[in-house]
């Protein structure tokens, strides 16, 4: 089968590797009908997830059709349309029995991580019974693409840890994926203000459009006081923090209000100063989380009801045999415009 595969540090290939097989009997094997790629493909690709060594297959999110089950699989039969999660949950470890499945002792993030992904015409889930979803009749392939991953990212680590509530005042600092995703779901809870700041005026265009109440362009070094203004001085109830750097979870600091919650959500690859200095007597709190994608099941709801559109994050589509391509594109996303992209397997 065609798959894409790392091959260490600025290397992938689309290669010729053989079709995966049942290996426990909670396993599936699904056939791939729709892929994209995650940041955090690209993160791989510059050598940042040592966990992940050359010769693995790419690929965290996807949907597909159940190709065959293994013995101990008793809710998905051959035929069975299903969704991916990006996290294998084996539902018994200690933490899976606190929903914390981005931690299952045996499972977690492994996904195009440390076992083959989903970047390929098949793929191999573990504990498939509580991994994968049935999804329902009718419904979008591309849309539920964004389900495996992004949608859960941005509703876990930014909007329920953040505690977005009606009628509070809400900044979500990065407008990628991620940080569109939280948009597109902070809004189930109806915030005055959803303030989304970034330095790419595309991306705020975008965030306009998906419900941003005002935009910030941070490339002037002022966005500190343009939010001020915004809120009467009092700053921001959230502060999500959606990029992965040091100057934008310093951002949060200066911005957050009083009792307000900073919510990370961006991978941390240096150190950050953290300003107790500023924040000790602010009665804030700081959350951080890797996506559980416990909210999934939800989430499928919302899709189902059309309460939420996560299609307008797809921005280009491929086949697998032009996935290279497709990766050109996606990593060069401030002249290509690209969000997410759907590979067709
Ligand atoms: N916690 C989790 O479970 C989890 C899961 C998935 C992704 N992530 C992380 O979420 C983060 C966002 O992911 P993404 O795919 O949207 O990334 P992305 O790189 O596509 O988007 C980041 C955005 O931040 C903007 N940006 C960069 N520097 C900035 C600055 N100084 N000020 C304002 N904006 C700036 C960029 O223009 C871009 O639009 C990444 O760090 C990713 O690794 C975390
Ligand atoms: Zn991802
Ligand atoms: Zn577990």
């Amino acid at each position: 089968m065609k798959a894409l595969v790392y091959l260490g540090p600025a290397h992938k290939a689309l290669g010729d590797r053989p079709k995966p097989v049942i290996t426990a009997a909670t396993d599936a094997i699904v056939r791939i009908t729709k892929t994209t790629i995650c940041g955090t493909d690209l993160h791989i690709l510059k050598g940042d997830v040592p966990s992940c060594l050359p010769g693995r297959i790419l690929g965290h999110e996807g949907v597909g059709i159940i190709d065959e089950v293994g013995a101990g699989v008793t809710v998905f039969k051959p035929g069975d349309r299903v969704l991916i999660s990006c996290i294998s949950s084996c539902s018994k470890c200690v933490y899976c029995r606190k929903l914390m499945y981005s931690h299952c002792t045996s499972g977690g993030w492994i996904l195009g991580n440390t076992i083959d992904g989903t970047q390929a015409e098949f793929v191999r889930i573990p504990y498939a019974d509580t991994s994968l979803y049935r999804i329902p009749d009718g419904s979008d392939e591309e849309a539920l693409v964004m389900l495996s991953d992004i949608l859960p990212t941005g509703f876990e680590c930014g909007v329920l840890n953040g505690k977005v509530q009606p009628g509070s005042t809400v900044a979500i600092i990065g407008a990628g994926p991620i940080g569109l995703a939280t948009l597109l779901t902070a809004q189930f809870y109806s915030p005055a203000q959803l303030i989304m700041v970034d330095l790419d005026q595309n991306r705020l265009e975008v965030a306009k459009r998906f419900g941003a109440t005002a935009t910030v362009n941070s490339a002037d070094g002022k966005a500190v006081e343009t939010i001020m203004k915004m809120t009467d001085a009092r700053g921001v109830d959230t502060a999500i923090e959606a990029v992965g750097i040091p100057a934008t979870f310093e951002l949060c600091e200066k911005i957050i209000a009083p009792g307000g919650i900073i919510a990370n959500i961006g991978v941390h690859g240096t150190k950050v100063d953290l300003h107790l200095e500023n924040l000790w007597d602010r009665n804030i709190t700081i959350t951080t989380r890797l996506v559980d994608t416990v909210s999934t099941p939800m989430l499928l709801n919302s899709l189902g009801a059309a309460r939420i559109d996560p299609k307008l994050l797809v921005t280009h589509r491929f086949k697998l045999d032009q996935i290279l391509d497709a990766y050109e594109t996606f990593a060069h996303a401030a002249d290509t415009k690209a969000l997410k992209v759907i590979i067709e397997a």
